[in-house]
């Protein structure tokens, strides 16, 4: 059985492709879904509109991707590594799990939450380290339809609460601690502090990671290790119909709280699988590292669901890429003979600062092909990782996607198209991209420049933000009409190749992470000494995008470094060390309009050093803050 045989391997099958996807979008996608498995077929390929929004793929059919991730390929496949989990400590032994054996897993887990209660659609929050559990619970989740929502494990106590309360889960899998190069870290007592706030959590399941003796509530926690001993390994599959709600991931927006991305099962499994062939031109037998953390969707998709259709052999690490010194990525690559490397632009620079001297002692022989995600890659750190990684032999691909859209949008497409450093590539077939002025007026031609929407629906493009449709349509459907607005600035060049410019919303992107800046100023707003915040983002040579905060204090006295800290601990806090702001720049005033509103160009300009080209700030309600700012910039 072939389970790539929608394979784009040429510039003329991309120019075929991407043609059938534009003439005849329902055709292309139905021939791409019919390489799944499907419990039924559906009978309608597609129904939208991108007003309320509302968008249905594969009407009527059912399926369950884990049929498709894991009993698909056992006949074949069942003896192949389909996971490696390679851990934090290079001294601790790596496991494996066969296709067979990661079914097995996935089926014990999935008797366990069943035994605790969990139905289809009940919304469970995972809150793990990158353990195999992780993996276990995520595929198990949508093994018996309950809908998983992932919340990365760096994430504070509060975070972890409102994202519990946001999508009403009645059930929570975390584990005792979790390692993160020469620390541990606690995990339990996380969770612990949320319940305080989480009424509408019944279970909660722990995995022993560390052998802590952590609380536990006799009513409410469970041991991971002793339930699994009561269940088997059987455990059918659920037929999910294909727009059910699959998974919840909860990301930044510019306003507000995050909201939860909903996608569904049936067109994420067809873009997941159909995208991980095609972007990494992956092969049978290739092994794959995606060195995202799950808790993200690169890794939803590109460590679990992408490679799992495609019968992949997939890394999962556990660790981090300094520890125990700057050489472990490499070292994992010659360990468990990696061909293709999916990484972020962010960990490369960070190496790349740590010297070309921890690259040398490894052969990484075994590549064949580089990714790149999360942000534009700039140059210096595109040339270092084509040198040093690739040894000038791996096509690096670019991909440009978000949370929202489930799968890579534009790409190289494995080297099939030219490689450009700073450029994304091109749009994946089935992809209608445009570009378009203030007004929403399509710019037309190459060579331009403009705000990038998609005119037509994708297979896993998000169907709403959970619990909340209208937050939905206005975040992306209500820019601009009949379109899906990125949030995002590009440009067309000549050649119709892509260039992103980053996000032309109030969002940052931190290490390739989003982040609302009102989301951190209301961190800092709760810390008691501060009466009002401003963040923008500026360039950072390893993170993208530092945060940058303007503070205004109830007591002027109070512009040292000890309320420094008290600022970062409140965004520690309230959303996690990922947050924290770089600088911490004291103000007694915020240039605002005479409506209110905050200038954030100016304080983006000075924060970036750009003094002498701030434009007007005759707008100003009190144009002498600016100089203010200006004198007191860090
Ligand atoms: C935002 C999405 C799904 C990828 C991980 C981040 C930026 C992402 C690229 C890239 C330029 C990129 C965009 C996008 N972005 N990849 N290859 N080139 N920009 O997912 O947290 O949903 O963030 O990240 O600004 O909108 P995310």
């Amino acid at each position: 059985m072939n389970t790539i045989p929608f394979r784009i391997q040429t510039i003329e099958d991309y120019k075929n492709a991407y043609k059938a996807s534009v003439d005849n979008p329902e055709n292309f996608w139905d021939n791409i879904a019919s390489n799944f498995i499907w419990k039924k077929k559906w009978s309608k390929t597609l129904e939208w509109e991108f007003i309320s929004p509302q968008v249905k793929w594969f009407v009527g059919g059912e399926l369950n991707i884990t049929e498709n991730c894991l009993d698909r390929h056992l006949e074949e496949k069942g003896n192949q590594v389909a996971l490696i989990w390679e851990p934090n400590d290079p001294n601790e032994i790596s496991l494996q799990y066969t296709y067979k054996e990661l079914l097995s897993e996935v089926n014990k887990m999935a008797n366990v939450l069943k035994g605790m209660g969990v139905q289809k659609g009940d919304r469970v929050c995972i809150y793990l380290p990158m353990i195999p559990e992780l993996a276990f619970a995520t595929l198990a989740c949508a093994r018996i339809g309950a809908i998983h929502s992932i919340v990365f494990a760096g994430f504070s106590s509060n975070a972890v609460a409102d994202r519990i309360n946001d999508a009403q889960c009645a059930f929570v899998l975390t584990s005792d601690g979790m390692n993160r190069g020469a620390k541990q870290i606690p995990v339990k007592s996380v969770v612990d502090e949320a319940m305080a706030n989480c009424p509408t959590v019944q279970k909660v399941l722990v995995i022993n990671r560390l052998n802590w003796n952590v609380h536990m509530d006799l009513h409410r926690d469970i041991w991971y290790h002793e339930a699994v001993n009561q269940v088997n390994d059987l455990c059918e599959a659920t037929a999910m119909g294909s727009e059910d709600e699959m998974f919840i991931l909860y990301t930044s927006g510019s306003t507000g709280k995050p909201k939860g991305v909903v996608h569904t099962c049936g067109g994420y499994m067809v873009y997941a699988g159909y995208t991980f062939a095609n972007v990494f031109q992956y092969n049978p037998g290739d092994v794959f590292w995606c060195t995202a953390d799950i808790g993200w969707v690169t890794g939803h998709s590109y460590i679990l669901y992408g490679p799992l259709l495609q019968g992949a052999t997939t890394v999962m690490f556990e660790g981090v890429p300094t520890f125990p010194d700057p050489g472990r990525f490499w070292q994992v690559i010659d360990k468990h003979s990696v061909n293709i490397f999916y990484t972020a632009p962010t960990a490369i620079r960070s190496l790349m600062a740590s010297g070309v001297d921890h690259v040398l002692s490894y052969s990484l022989h075994s590549l064949k092909l580089l990714g790149s995600v999360g942000e534009p890659i700039n140059e210096e750190a595109w040339h270092w990782y084509h040198t040093h990684i690739g040894k000038g032999k791996c096509p690096i691909v670019d991909t440009y996607w978000q949370t929202e859209t489930g799968g890579v949008m534009i790409s190289g497409m494995g080297g099939i198209h030219p490689q450009r450093p700073s450029y994304a590539g091109f749009p994946i077939p089935g992809i209608q991209l445009i570009l378009v002025d203030a007004d929403g007026n399509e710019i037309e031609g190459n060579g331009v420049e403009g705000n990038l929407c998609v005119k037509f629906p994708w297979p896993s493009i998000l169907r709403t933000t959970y619990g909340d449709h209208e937050r939905c349509r206005i975040n992306y459907f209500a820019t601009y009409k009949n379109l899906y607005f990125t949030g995002d600035g590009a440009r067309r060049e000549e050649d119709g190749m892509y260039r992103l410019l980053g996000r032309v919303d109030d969002v940052i992107n931190v290490s390739g992470h989003r982040f609302g800046t009102a989301e951190i100023e209301d961190a800092i707003n709760q810390c008691k000494k501060v009466i009002e915040s401003a963040v923008v983002g500026y360039p950072h040579d390893i993170k993208g995008q530092g945060i940058y905060a303007y503070v205004i204090l109830e007591h002027s006295e109070n512009s040292n470094d000890q309320t420094r800290d008290e600022i970062i601990e409140s965004v520690v806090e309230h959303i996690g060390k990922i947050a924290k702001p770089d600088k911490i720049q004291f103000v007694g005033g915020l240039p605002k309009t005479r409506s209110g509103k905050i200038m954030r160009r100016i304080l983006r300009k000075v924060a970036e050093g750009e003094i002498n080209s701030l434009g007007d700030t005759t707008t100003l309600l009190d144009p002498k803050v600016v100089d203010e700012i200006i004198s007191s910039r860090l």
